[in-house]
């Protein structure tokens, strides 16, 4: 952000978070937010399930059971509108994951009633958000650790032509929208998760080959600086290779989730660790031209998701009293 002691920002390169509608009321939050960055993505609130209201009432086939049809925009909409009126780009997240749906009516309908449903629900996420929201992640974490389609509803349901599916109903909804697919744990190739990473690519050329519309990807990048394993984060040359390749197939790659875990190091190397992985990874990302957006998971320590679903840590770019951190400082190396 320019603002920012002046320095030299390209702004094709979109860095983004992932506010809640109840932070962008506070001030300390939102002043850090629109003077930091210019993009956002919606961390919660624009997922299937916190979005539809269900109601009772008869299926197509008669049958009783629950449907889903209404909608409750206003969370989405309030962060939406604000970033809009703060001049940032909205990415929209996400479409279809099966984690955030409403599984349990989906589980008890019929494959050609989930097919309405969720292409219903795309229509209607796109339509509504149509003209404010121009890149869309339309599937997420479609992939297993071992490079298998994880199980969900839909692929139960619809097979895996489910995914292919759903971005064609994007397309039909907004044939001029940025249709990216997303995951986790496919930052690196030949790293430690190589079998996803590689499935991650396998799927992603697939889908050209067979001209689905799709324009990118995103790479979560939700890292454990004290992770080893399978757990550890990649290297830069690791996360470069994987972009690069992604790069020759034509689409576009986003980091689109970054965190980085460090309470499990000793409190004396914390700091500079986080600030060496973000720098060296988005550094050796932004050498690739296909590369085009940094979004980390929240910016602030104060709401992380990783103390929710994890423990306690401290894994972003400013302290809890919205202080930059050596991580904010490593990034801005990067850059
Ligand atoms: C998480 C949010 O941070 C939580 O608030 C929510 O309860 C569950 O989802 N990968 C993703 C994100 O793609 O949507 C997830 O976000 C974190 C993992």
């Amino acid at each position: 952000n320019p603002d920012v002691d002046e320095i030299d920002y390209d702004e094709s390169k979109h860095e983004g978070v992932a506010p809640e509608q109840t932070h962008v009321k506070t001030t300390r939050y939102a002043r850090t937010l629109s003077r930091e960055f210019n993009a956002v993505v919606v961390e919660h609130h624009l997922k299937w399930a916190p979005m539809c209201v269900d109601e009772p009432g008869p299926c197509p086939g008669g049958e009783s059971s629950n449907r889903l049809g209404r909608y409750d925009f206003h969370h989405a909409d309030a962060i939406v509108d604000w970033a809009i009126k703060h001049n940032m780009k909205v990415k929209g997240h996400v479409l279809a994951w099966h984690v955030t749906s409403p599984g349990s009516l989906l589980e008890e309908m019929s494959p050609q009633q989930v097919k309405e449903e969720l292409r219903r629900h795309i229509f209607t996420t796109m339509g509504h958000f149509y003209g404010r929201i121009k890149t869309w992640d339309v599937v997420n974490e479609a992939l297993a650790p071992d490079g298998s389609l994880a199980d969900s509803v839909f692929l139960r349901k619809l097979g895996p032509g489910y995914i292919e599916q759903c971005f064609r109903w994007a397309h039909q909804a907004d044939p001029d929208a940025i249709l990216l697919y997303n995951d986790n744990k496919v930052e690196g190739m030949n790293g430690p998760n190589a079998r996803k990473a590689d499935a991650f690519y396998q799927l992603l050329a697939d889908l050209k080959r067979r001209n689905v519309p799709i324009h990118g990807c995103g790479i979560q990048a939700h890292f454990n600086a004290s992770g080893v394993g399978k757990n550890r984060p990649p290297t830069p040359r690791m996360v470069k290779n994987q972009i690069h390749r992604i790069g020759k197939l034509g689409l576009s790659v986003n980091i689109s989730e970054m965190d980085v875990r460090v309470s499990q190091l000793p409190p004396n190397l914390r700091q500079i660790a986080q600030r060496q992985i973000y720098r060296d990874i988005i550094a050796a990302a932004l050498t690739e031209s296909c590369f085009d957006g940094i979004w980390t998971w929240g910016f602030t320590d104060r709401h992380t998701w990783v103390t929710h679903f994890y423990y306690d840590d401290e894994p972003l770019l400013f302290d809890e009293e919205y202080t930059r951190k050596e991580a904010y400082y490593g990034l801005r190396e990067a850059l």
